[in-house]
């Protein structure tokens, strides 16, 4: 990767911060430590991050504040983490800390790092500071912003949690150099949700630069961080609490999260598609469900297809989930109301829509194995 200026996107409402979007920004401890109010940071990372950056992060951060008492606590990579076992670890760090009302939590990792950090953040003596500092793709187009934070249940992802919006963003994007291949796809699905719900601009644009983003190109990933985040900056803007239009944000996650917890959290080791290669999956179901409800051309759904099949990610359900365990899985999703299914479907690329009371027969034709 290859040096470029930060970027700056501003998140407005009520709880304004800003995203910072640039290489080197773990190495540079003023940007942190601006968000420091109190004494006390804890320095929250995953067994995949930390032996990569969290050494380099504290010693930014104390060499530009010495007198700051710093924790760390390291979680064990993977979605199984994300769990009220690990949430009750991070706050017994808190604890241990002594960490009082003006503490910090910083979030060094990729979603599932930051979905629990700020979770825990937002559960400590009713909520001290977050401060998210993503290393996936993921993580920087998507989960660090907009303040949802949560855990899983067996029973679904992210049942148990709270808006808490982040004290700010830092996204260092020399950290991509480092992660693996399929997580950058994974990120790319998300990225790629932004164009299908609501810019075929951008779309288009994803489309012409599939190849060089899935390579890596360092300025083309940081234009795909920045346009990504400027969508969800305006969207959280207007509807912090997902009271309407934020929902959109959630295009094929009803079908993805009914994936992954059918299948079981993934973790290293065990075979199953991660967050962002289920929201794939899940974005071509939604379409294909439109197609089949009449709402769209099937014209369009081929387009995301080849589009998500250009970055590699997967677009079929994964052998052996059966239709009827993912319909009941997609029955207790957040969007729903008064026990019937509200899903996120399109018009065509960058018109989604919700879309109340769908019919359940509708959505097993497209969770049938083709
Ligand atoms: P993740 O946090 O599990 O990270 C993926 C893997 O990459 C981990 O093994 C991690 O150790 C490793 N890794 C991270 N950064 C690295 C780097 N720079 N170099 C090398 N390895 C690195 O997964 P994710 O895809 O970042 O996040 C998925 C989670 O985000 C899911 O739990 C999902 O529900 C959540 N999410 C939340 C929101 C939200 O709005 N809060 C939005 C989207 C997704
Ligand atoms: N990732 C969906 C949202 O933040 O609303």
């Amino acid at each position: 990767m290859t040096p470029h200026s930060p970027l700056q996107v501003a998140v407005g409402g009520a709880h304004p911060y800003s995203i910072t979007i640039g290489p080197g920004l773990l190495a540079d401890g003023q940007a942190l430590a601006a968000c420091v109010r109190g004494r006390h940071v804890l320095l929250v990372s995953d067994s995949g991050v930390a032996p990569l950056y969290l050494a380099k992060l504290r010693a930014a951060l104390q060499q530009v504040r010495p007198d700051l008492l710093v924790g760390e606590h390291v979680l064990p990579a993977g979605e199984a983490s994300k769990t009220l076992a690990e949430f009750g670890r991070v706050i017994e760090a808190l604890a241990t800390l002594g960490a009082t009302r003006d503490a910090c939590v910083v979030a060094l990792g990729g979603g599932v790092v930051g979905d629990l950090s700020g979770f825990a953040a937002a559960c400590w003596m009713r909520g001290v500071d977050c401060v998210q500092v993503p290393t996936t793709l993921l993580a920087m187009v998507d989960s660090s912003v907009g303040g949802k934070t949560a855990v899983d249940i067996p029973a679904g992802k992210n049942l148990v949690g709270a808006f808490h919006p982040p004290r700010a963003v830092i996204a260092d994007t020399l950290a991509l150099s480092t992660l693996p291949a399929r997580e950058l796809r994974a990120g790319l699905a998300e990225v790629v949700k932004y164009g299908a719900l609501g810019d075929a601009t951008f779309f288009d644009w994803l489309q012409q630069h599939a190849g060089a983003l899935l390579a890596g190109d360092s300025a083309l990933l940081a234009e795909a961080i920045a346009r990504s985040c400027a969508h969800k900056a305006a969207i959280v803007a207007r509807d912090p609490f997902e009271k309407g239009e934020r929902a959109l944000l959630n295009l094929g996650h009803t079908f993805g999260h009914a994936i992954e917890t059918e299948q079981g959290y993934s973790a290293p080791g065990r075979e199953a598609l991660n967050h962002g290669e289920a929201v794939a999956v899940g974005m071509l179901l939604a379409a294909r469900l439109s197609t089949t409800l009449g709402m769209a051309t099937a014209a369009d759904e081929q387009r995301l297809r080849a589009l998500l099949q250009a970055l590699q990610l997967p677009v079929e359900i994964p052998a052996g989930l059966e239709p009827q365990a993912l319909l009941g899985r997609m029955r207790l999703d957040k969007k729903n109301v008064a026990g019937r299914l509200r899903l996120v479907l399109w018009r065509g690329i960058g018109q989604a829509e919700v879309v109340p009371d769908v019919d359940e027969a509708a959505v097993l034709t497209v969770l049938e194995p083709r």
